[in-house]
């Protein structure tokens, strides 16, 4: 069978560009450790979250010596807690829930940018080298007043780090 040429370049191309794309997916995943959504944080209904040991009391908690879990429920139109603070050069893995409709988590200036679907708890690793005010923001649109809902995460310099919350 001959191809003309022109359409064998085209064919070269076009499965050059396929390798392309699935080797920037795999190096994201792989090498850069680019989390897609999953349910590894769990699920869970959103009427139980107020009866829930993690989520009737959202917090951070510090569970080893750098290390802090924050549990954080996305609602219209806030975060709760709207605020919070650990020390510089801490790991923390946050665990985002919603009780209504859906919502986004993302903490400004790092990896995390989690989507929060009611029912199911999205999870994420930061880490804080750097003292500094994150912000977060919601970024799927959830509502009227989904441009007011806005958190931040304060991040202490050591030097100033006395172990309260
Ligand atoms: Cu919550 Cu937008």
């Amino acid at each position: 069978m001959d191809i003309h040429r022109y359409e064998r370049l085209w064919l070269a191309g076009a499965l050059v560009l396929i390798v392309l794309f699935i080797g920037t997916i795999t190096y994201g995943a792989v090498v850069v450790g680019v989390e897609m959504v999953s349910a590894s944080g769990g699920t869970i209904a959103p009427d139980e979250i107020p009866n829930d040991d993690r989520f009737s009391d959202p917090r951070v908690e510090q569970v080893g010596e750098n290390e802090y879990e924050a549990y954080v429920i996305a609602r219209q139109f806030l975060f709760q807690p709207r605020q919070l603070r650990v020390p510089e050069g801490s790991t923390v893995t946050f665990y985002v829930t919603s009780p209504d409709v859906l919502h986004g988590f993302e903490v400004v200036g790092t990896n995390a940018n989690m989507m929060v679907i009611p029912g199911q708890v999205t999870k994420a690793t930061v880490e804080f080298e750097e003292a500094g005010s994150y912000g977060v923001v919601c970024n799927e649109y959830c509502g009227a007043g989904h441009h007011t809902m806005e958190g931040s995460i304060e991040v202490v310099p050591q030097s100033e780090w006395e172990g309260g919350n």
